[in-house]
């Protein structure tokens, strides 16, 4: 075939899907108008209601006893907390039975996994692996769309810099880099190949907007940010999850400069309606609609809803707001009939590209739920993204991985043999059965059946009791390496589980200390929810391995790292600190005039006087069993204009003894800017698999959207000038650096 005729192929086949999705566009458009047209303004406001199932509460349930007779009547849009084909089922025929029949959507917090359990998101997103958090949301949207629901209320995409908050669990950490990448890999697995296939669900990006600044990290808080702050550093994460299809968003529970985010039309009319051009639908957060009466910004529900409505939320969740006083506003004329009208469409659009119009029970499959819930592959994947989520913070003298000829493993701590606190929060637990969740004991037998295994507890999580550290100490004793499990409770990070205190909780450091004094090779393996403070363990123990929560398959996973069957590649999201009097902390900080070059500096400390101004644990940081070395950095231009791009390149080589995945990340520093610069910013990175003595060429292009920022008016833009170039193995390592220009 001449190229000619190639060219004019390929551009009738652009043009003819174009067409296509033209055409099905007018045709959805034609549909939603179609329905609008029938329904009265009461079965309109009532698509703008979303109720909670009784039997699960994810916030402050209202029990009105009456919700099956609403859904008859079609007062109801869609309801969360209902599970189950069985019970969708049921639900979904009520509304059936309704004037218009238009179905019901039902949703779901499937923010990590559905049975199978996949680590908790921020544990997730340290393996920096956009494949495997990609295949994380598709397996859970396969199993959650099998068991009858349409729609996650995730990715949470809240940048989050304050480890006291408790839902830093739910999100990518403090990177808008790389939070917008794994918004986006969140938001393709669960969307799969679009929405109309029925393993595909909506995904819901959360919570818009700036929910992860909230002051003193405590949940639900007030959050006062520049605008510039706002658009530079918590709102790329929720453009990148919108330009990626996400079907629907979330507001958010806190007010941003004084204004709810609920009531907020700067946040939801102008940028993301507007300025975004989003098609999808708002929903509220649990009761935000409503909660605006205690923020002090209404005077009641019937204001409140006036005021969400106005601002572009399109969906009450659980305030009864709109329910009781929509149809009333519309017709006293505070309301205008076209912005109801604009909401239900939104929805509508949504259950039809869904198909549920076509055929309302499409997800009610109990084979398929069957299936879809005991599926091996599932399972396997499970192991693997948690294996790849553990982050290796120490190995002294290389004492991990343990030999697999280890005699005698004594596995000690208040988490050893606990099986769902390895689910962590935000998980789903299947009701009757926990057979399918390994624990960390079970993990160990398996990898180890040969061995002899000791066990003891020690302590419990949060108790002051030390009776149980002798027996731990005598089990030490007798082992020729001790693995220690400790950490919080899995509900200790979440919802409204904001700590002021973020050290290890109870006596646990303690019980480290008895065994450590043994003599004995220490293992600690830390689970939590967010970074937590272990200084002690840090400056004392040999090995740490920071496991956060992985899920069903966690005891395999840690095995599989113990033993050297996965070699870790993980790297922190979030900064460590070293006390919580160093919070908020993050890399990405602007220099002050007078920058801590060293702690000891007397005028030159813009540090504390009794504290480093460094994390214990920097952002990007994470060991491997094996060691890399970066080299033969090169740049294809010193200088570029704007519309030109550097082509970097740089050798990577595995020089230890085991293969291995190194995260190579690339930092930028615009040196002088009319609004002052991050003195770092992730712009790239790399996940790179090298055998032992394999080398390989790195290429990354550096072009002008790297290079742009905000100014003071809030236009995105480059400056010319100088920029260094730094790229190493973490945000504090960095191993190779240049400097280039910018020119007019
Ligand atoms: C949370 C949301 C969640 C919703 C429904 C709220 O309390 O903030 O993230 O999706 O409840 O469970």
């Amino acid at each position: 075939m001449s190229k000619r005729l190639k060219a004019f192929l390929l551009f009738f086949f652009v043009i003819a899907q174009f067409t296509n999705c033209e055409a099905q566009k007018k045709t959805i458009d034609q549909k939603v108008d179609s329905v609008l047209k029938l329904m009265t303004l009461e079965e309109k406001a009532g698509q703008l209601n979303q109720y909670s199932g009784d039997w699960i509460s994810t916030g402050p349930i209202t029990n009105d006893g009456d919700k099956q007779n609403q859904i008859r009547k079609g007062q109801l849009g869609s309801m969360l907390n209902i599970m189950g084909v069985k019970h969708t089922r049921q639900l979904q025929a009520m509304a059936m039975e309704s004037r218009l029949r238009i179905p019901l959507l039902f949703g779901q917090d499937v923010i990590h996994g559905y049975k199978t359990t996949f680590p908790i998101p921020l544990a997730e997103a340290a393996s920096w692996d956009l494949n495997a958090i990609e295949l994380s949301a598709r397996i859970a949207a396969t199993e959650a769309s099998a068991a009858g629901i349409h729609w996650t209320f995730a990715p949470m995409v809240d940048i989050a810099r304050d480890p006291r908050w408790g839902r830093v669990m739910e999100g990518a950490g403090e990177d808008p880099y790389l939070g917008s990448l794994i918004a986006k890999a969140r938001v393709k697995g669960f969307q799969g190949k679009g929405l109309g296939n029925t393993d595909a669900v909506m995904a819901c990006a959360k919570h818009f907007a700036a929910y992860g600044a909230a002051v003193g990290g405590r949940d639900y808080n007030s959050v006062d940010m520049s605008l510039r702050q706002l658009h530079e550093f918590y709102l790329p994460p929720f453009r990148a999850a919108a330009e990626a299809g996400a079907a629907t968003f979330m507001n958010s529970f806190n007010d941003l400069n004084g204004i709810p985010a609920t009531g907020n039309s700067y946040l939801q009319r102008d940028i993301l309606k507007g300025q975004w051009k989003f098609k999808g639908f708002v929903v509220s957060d649990w009761g935000s609609i409503g909660e605006m009466i205690r923020h002090g910004f209404v005077k009641n529900n019937y204001e409140a809803a006036l005021s969400a409505i106005r601002a572009g939320s399109d969906m009450d969740m659980e305030s009864r707001s709109y329910k009781d006083y929509l149809t009333k506003l519309v017709k006293e004329g505070k309301v205008p009939a076209s912005l109801v009208d604009d909401a239900v469409k939104r929805i509508l659009r949504k259950k039809i590209e869904l198909g549920l119009f076509d055929d309302p029970y499409r997800f009610c499959n109990d084979e398929r739920e069957k299936g879809a819930l005991n599926n091996p592959e599932h399972v396997k994947a499970a192991r693997e993204v948690a294996a790849k989520s553990i982050v290796l913070l120490k190995n002294g003298n290389n004492l991990l991985p343990l030999s697999k000829n280890t005699k005698k493993i004594a596995f000690i701590g208040p988490l050893v043999k606990e099986v769902k606190q390895n689910l962590g929060f935000w998980s789903i637990e299947m009701p009757d059965d926990s057979s399918y969740i390994v624990s960390q004991w079970q993990g160990l037998v398996k990898k180890m059946r040969s061995a002899d295994l000791l066990y003891a507890r020690g302590c419990g999580i949060e108790d002051t009791s030390r009776d149980g550290f002798a027996e731990a100490v005598a089990v030490a004793q007798k082992a020729d390496v001790v693995i220690m499990s400790i950490g919080e409770r899995r509900d200790m990070s979440g919802e409204a589980k904001s700590r002021s205190n973020i050290h290890l909780p109870g006596v646990q450091e303690e019980l480290v200390k008895a065994i450590h004094a043994t003599g004995k090779p220490v293992v600690v393996l830390i689970n939590a929810g967010r970074p937590l403070i272990f200084d002690w363990i840090t400056d004392n123990v040999p090995a740490i391995l920071y496991t956060w929560w992985l899920g069903s398959e966690a005891g395999n996973a840690i095995a599989d790292v113990l033993f050297g069957d996965y070699n870790p590649s993980a790297k922190l999201p979030m900064s460590f600190p070293r006390t919580e009097g160093q919070i908020p902390i993050y890399y990405n900080y602007f220099n002050t005039g007078r920058p801590a070059t060293s702690d000891n500096d007397r005028f030159y400390r813009s540090a504390y006087i009794d504290l480093s101004i460094h994390p214990k644990y920097e952002f990007g940081y994470g060991l491997s069993y094996t060691t890399f070395q970066y080299s033969d950095l090169q740049l294809s231009k010193r200088k570029i204009r704007a519309r030109e791009k550097i082509e970097v390149t740089m050798k990577l080589t595995n020089t230890g003894k085991y293969a291995g995945e190194e995260v190579v990340q690339l930092y930028l520093r615009d040196r002088v800017a009319t609004v002052v610069r991050p003195v770092k910013e992730l712009k790239d990175f790399q996940k790179v698999k090298l055998q032992p003595g394999e080398s390989k060429n790195i290429r990354f292009i550096i072009d002008k959207e790297k290079l742009s920022f905000y100014n003071d008016k809030l236009q995105w833009i480059t400056e010319p000038g100088d920029f260094d170039l730094m790229i190493g193995s973490s945000s504090a390592d960095i191993r190779l650096k240049d400097v280039f220009e910018l020119v007019k």
